[in-house]
């Protein structure tokens, strides 16, 4: 052997320990669970407490008590056409916000003498479980 031969072979060696080295101490890296699917149990039983929040906080006293509409509000069902869930969690923060599309030229012409409240005292996480809930319908 030449000596040029030693020191390829001696590299060859080296980066054959560091290469099973490498092998030896790398983890197995964990899957990562995406946020949605750890969600979803909260989902399933947020249509329950949706639902008992909205006869709670009294939603249904003026949108009646299958919130399906009365003197005083529009029904609401069918939300999700027209809804996404953030955007009705932001709607019920603040509804005097959200008042540019045409059936709410229309709401304001029938329901004249009633605002509707605004929820920003309630915690998102809740006015979250309302929205999906509401989405549902
Ligand atoms: C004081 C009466 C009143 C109460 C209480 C009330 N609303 Fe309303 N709501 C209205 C009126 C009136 C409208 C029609 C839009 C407008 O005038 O701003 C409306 C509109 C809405 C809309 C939009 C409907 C659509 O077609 O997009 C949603 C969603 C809604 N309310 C949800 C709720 C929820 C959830 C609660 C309880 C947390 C609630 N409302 C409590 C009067 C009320």
């Amino acid at each position: 052997m030449t000596n040029a031969q030693k020191w390829v072979a001696a590299f060859l060696g080296l980066f054959l320990v560091l290469f099973l080295l490498g092998r030896l101490t790398r983890k197995e890296e964990e899957p990562q669970i995406p946020q949605t699917m750890g969600e979803q149990p909260t989902q399933v039983s947020g249509e329950v407490d949706g639902l008992t929040m909205i006869n709670q906080i009294g939603c249904t006293s003026c949108h009646g008590d299958n919130l399906q509409g009365s003197k005083l509000a529009p029904q609401l069902v069918n939300l999700k056409q027209f809804w996404t869930r953030d955007a009705l969690i932001n709607y019920l923060r603040n509804p005097q916000s959200y008042s540019r599309d045409v059936r709410f030229d229309d709401y304001r012409s029938k329901y004249k003498n009633v605002i509707m409240p605004s929820y920003g005292n309630i915690d998102v996480k809740e006015l979250g479980k309302i929205a999906e809930y509401l989405l549902t319908r």
